[in-house]
């Protein structure tokens, strides 16, 4: 009941739709009438710029990244194994929001806060890794399918090194949100179409 009661948190707090309500409430923009029509923290820096932009990536992170921390909570024996149901409930949240129709995001930042919050030195590759990735294509979605590639061969080599199949469990699952997601996406760039950063 308890666990249950959790898991429902999970999915409310993944359920915030950061950019839709900053863009409602400080900007009077609905972000999912422009761009790309995601309410992700992409189209946020597209449509309201910087400092909207890292607002709601900080809040999409910091989702997952409270879904998982949870898991310390007294009431559950299996740490490891709690944090990961929680962190991909949290991101079905971002995906699928009940505060927002269901019509959710493309679940990369909040992937991100999960990892945050169960690997930090594999978020930390990871945020290096957008980074550079980023200054070279200059195409934020295909950046970000490239670093879940990068989780998905981390967490393929760890449980090499370690025999833990837990992280790889859960970096395939969001692994496979991520570019299920990101369909659109990829017809856009075989056609040549995706958009590019101007920023960086
Ligand atoms: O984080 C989502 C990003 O990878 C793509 O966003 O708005 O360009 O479809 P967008």
């Amino acid at each position: 009941m308890l666990n249950g009661l959790i898991i429902l948190c999970a999915y409310l707090i993944g359920s915030i739709p950061s950019g839709l309500w900053i863009g409602k409430i400080f900007y009077k923009t609905d972000i999912r009438q422009h761009g790309s029509g995601n309410l992700g923290a992409t189209n946020t820096f597209r449509i309201l710029g910087k400092k909207a932009g890292i607002v709601v990536t900080i809040m999409d992170v910091l989702k997952g990244t409270a879904a998982v921390l949870l898991a310390a909570l007294p009431i559950f024996s299996d740490v490891s194994i709690h944090s990961l149901i929680l962190g991909l409930v949290a991101v079905i949240g971002h995906m699928f929001p009940i505060f927002a129709g269901f019509r959710g995001g493309k679940a990369v930042a909040t992937s991100a806060g999960v990892l945050l919050g169960y690997s930090w030195p594999l978020f930390v590759l990871l945020f290096i890794a957008f980074i550079v990735t980023l200054k070279i294509t200059k195409i934020v979605s295909l950046t970000s399918m490239i670093a879940a590639l990068v989780a998905l061969i981390y967490s393929i080599v760890y449980y090499f090194v370690t025999g833990d199949f837990a992280l790889g469990i859960l970096v395939a699952c969001l692994f496979t949100f991520i570019i299920y997601r990101h369909r659109a996406n990829i017809a856009r760039i075989k056609n040549g179409t995706e958009p590019k950063v101007k920023w960086l």
